[in-house]
């Protein structure tokens, strides 16, 4: 008999994080299962205001089962450290929790299969933004097929009262090193302070615990 944890119909946001996390780590929902060293579930505080979701784990992360660790991973360290955000004080996951080969983009039909994990992620994380790292994590949770060029560093009202803010890719600013005015680079410095604002806006207005 197939127990009560294991129906593939069950709604994974009804499971308790730790179940929906174990599910995760022995998926076979999609090919990537086949090429996976590691599944790459994702890490940070549950709850947390502010998540952010890259695309697909690299080879680093495929390795360590652990997300953003290879080298756009420091660089997202970096650019939240120069707001003076600690790493670890943010939950990073992916699009998908297996690492396509070769670092290819996901496909469709695989962020689609592994969309319930996402949903059930966001759902007990509760954050206030969502930060979408480059093109796939965005155009999937906005369902729009405008590229990051247009879309980062705006505040897109989002579902339960959580915003979705686009930036670009940090792999993209490290194949973009110049920091000349009007560079990714430079566009993501203004976004990440506009990140921390809003971060702080929303923060200073949150009811307090004693409130009612
Ligand atoms: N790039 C991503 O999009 N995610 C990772 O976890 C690592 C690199």
């Amino acid at each position: 008999m197939r127990s009560l944890f294991e129906d593939p119909q069950d709604d994974l946001k009804k499971l308790p994080f730790e179940e929906v996390q174990a599910r995760a780590e022995r998926c076979t929902r999609c090919r990537l299962k086949d090429s996976r060293t590691r599944v790459v579930f994702g890490e940070g505080p549950v709850p947390c205001d502010l998540m952010f979701i890259g695309e697909a784990p690299g080879e680093v992360e495929d390795q360590t089962g652990r997300p953003f660790v290879g080298p756009a991973g420091q660089k997202l360290t970096e650019i939240l450290a120069s707001v003076g955000i600690q790493r670890e004080d943010v939950y990073i996951t992916n699009t998908v929790k297996c690492r396509p080969p070769g670092n290819r983009l996901p496909q469709k039909d695989e962020m689609d299969a592994c969309w319930p994990y996402l949903e059930a992620q966001i759902h007990h994380i509760k954050p206030k933004i969502i930060v979408t790292l480059g093109n796939a994590p965005t155009q999937l949770l906005l369902r729009t097929s405008e590229g990051i060029t247009k879309l980062r560093g705006q505040f897109f009202p989002w579902r339960d009262g959580i915003e979705v803010f686009p930036m670009f890719h940090p792999s993209y600013l490290l194949r973009n090193p110049s920091k000349a005015p009007g560079s990714p680079k430079y566009l993501t410095w203004q976004d990440i302070r506009k990140l921390k604002a809003r971060l702080d806006e929303l923060r200073a207005s949150a009811p307090k615990p004693s409130e009612p």
